[in-house]
């Protein structure tokens, strides 16, 4: 119940002991057109340009960001987060000038400055973080934010590290540009490879670049040949991890994409109500709730790493704190993918109800499980 990774489901754990064939085995070739078109579905668009990039969300970020940005173009990058950071020392490696759109931590962004930022820099790229894990925020409007870019001709990057598979996001209907994800989220599924997506106008971008990419591995134009038509060598693909995806996406098929946002909207609901009634806030307006992370406010005088430290040793649950501007302020409580149950709802208000009156927190846990279970039944 951390931020990420989350539980694997078992049929995860059980592809990955799956005897490997070579990566361009036929039947490995009847594998990864699977992956990609089950990637499609989950990212909710019909991009021919969706593939794994083999290893975490921060080599599909770097490869978004690396191939789309050129030595001189300006990327514009959130400051409300510790990913918007990210973005920034990736857009400037590849050789580009950052500017910001300013929103505190904890908040996401205005689409009026947002507007702002595009009248007095036009950048050439504009990146935003959908679910920022460092604060449990959602970004709404989101239609709204890559309009203003397409108006000032920009391409959008969407970072869904902490929603894709748990929380709704439309790559084609909201205009999305380029997206990447991380698998160990909302998918459940072990880090390793991880979803990545471009339209043609993103792609065709990446396709005439002046100069190379500078990372060999991660240029999408090399890439292409393996995970396009062609099906030719660039580098061994992480059979174990394709196998591991594969079935977590077919899991996502199963249970229906917008039933899957549901079960985490109405399991993470049962959180935050219990949470809430048990005594805590939570960090941001019930606008932008973000399901699949949820900042919990530390109640004043409670230490928060000694009582991430009891949930650990005493239940063997992992949660985390806060980061940056939020450190020592928040709990941050993942519920993602195999993990987003009612039982695990349940043992997260008797393990964090008992950490905090450990430390002699006002918490009244039998409230929190009263409303837990009001809102699971509703
Ligand atoms: C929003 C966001 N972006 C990017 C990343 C980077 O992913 P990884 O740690 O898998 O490289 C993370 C990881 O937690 C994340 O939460």
């Amino acid at each position: 119940m951390g931020p990420g990774p989350s539980d694997v489901h078992p049929r995860v754990l059980r592809a990955m002991s799956t005897p490997l064939v070579g990566h361009l085995d036929p039947s490995f070739i009847d594998i990864m057109n699977e992956v990609q078109e089950l990637m499609r579905y989950t990212f909710r668009t019909d991009n021919k340009w969706t593939i794994p990039v083999s290893g975490t969300g921060s080599a599909s970020m770097e490869a978004a960001i690396g191939n789309l940005v050129e030595p001189g173009d300006t990327m514009l990058v959130p400051t409300n987060g510790y990913f918007g950071g990210r973005m920034e020392s990736m857009a400037e490696r590849a050789g580009g000038e950052v500017v910001h759109v300013d929103a505190p931590w904890g908040e996401p962004l205005d689409p009026a400055d947002v507007q702002d930022a595009f009248d007095e820099h036009q950048p050439d790229v504009f990146g935003f973080v959908h679910a920022e894990t460092s604060t449990g925020v959602k970004q709404p409007d989101v239609p709204e934010l890559t309009s203003i870019a397409h108006d000032h001709d920009a391409l959008v990057v969407a970072d869904t590290v902490t929603s894709l598979g748990g929380v709704e996001f439309e790559v084609d209907d909201w205009g999305i540009d380029a997206a990447y994800s991380g698998p160990q989220k909302c998918l459940s599924c072990p880090p390793g490879a991880s979803p990545l997506t471009l339209n043609d106008r993103a792609m065709d971008k990446v396709l005439s670049r002046e100069e190379p990419t500078r990372s060999w591995y991660l240029d999408l134009s090399l890439l292409e040949g393996y995970w396009g038509d062609d099906r030719s060598y660039h580098h061994t693909a992480p059979i174990t991890n394709v196998y591991a995806i594969r079935e977590a996406l077919r899991l996502v098929a199963e249970e229906g994409i917008e039933a899957r946002w549901a079960r985490h909207r109405r399991v993470a609901g049962a959180l935050k109500a219990g949470v809430e009634a048990m005594g805590l806030g939570l960090n941001p307006e019930d606008d932008y709730w973000l399901p699949s992370l949820n900042a919990v406010l530390v109640p004043d005088g409670v230490d928060a790493g000694a009582a991430i430290d009891y949930v650990l040793e005493h239940y063997d649950l992992e949660i985390a704190g806060g980061l940056g501007a939020l450190a020592g302020d928040i709990f941050r409580v993942g519920c993602m993918g195999h993990s987003a149950r009612p039982e695990n709802v349940s043992f997260l208000l008797t393990a964090l109800g008992e950490a905090l009156e450990a430390q002699g927190a006002d918490v009244d846990p039998e409230a929190g499980f009263a409303a837990m279970r009001e809102a699971l039944n509703q």
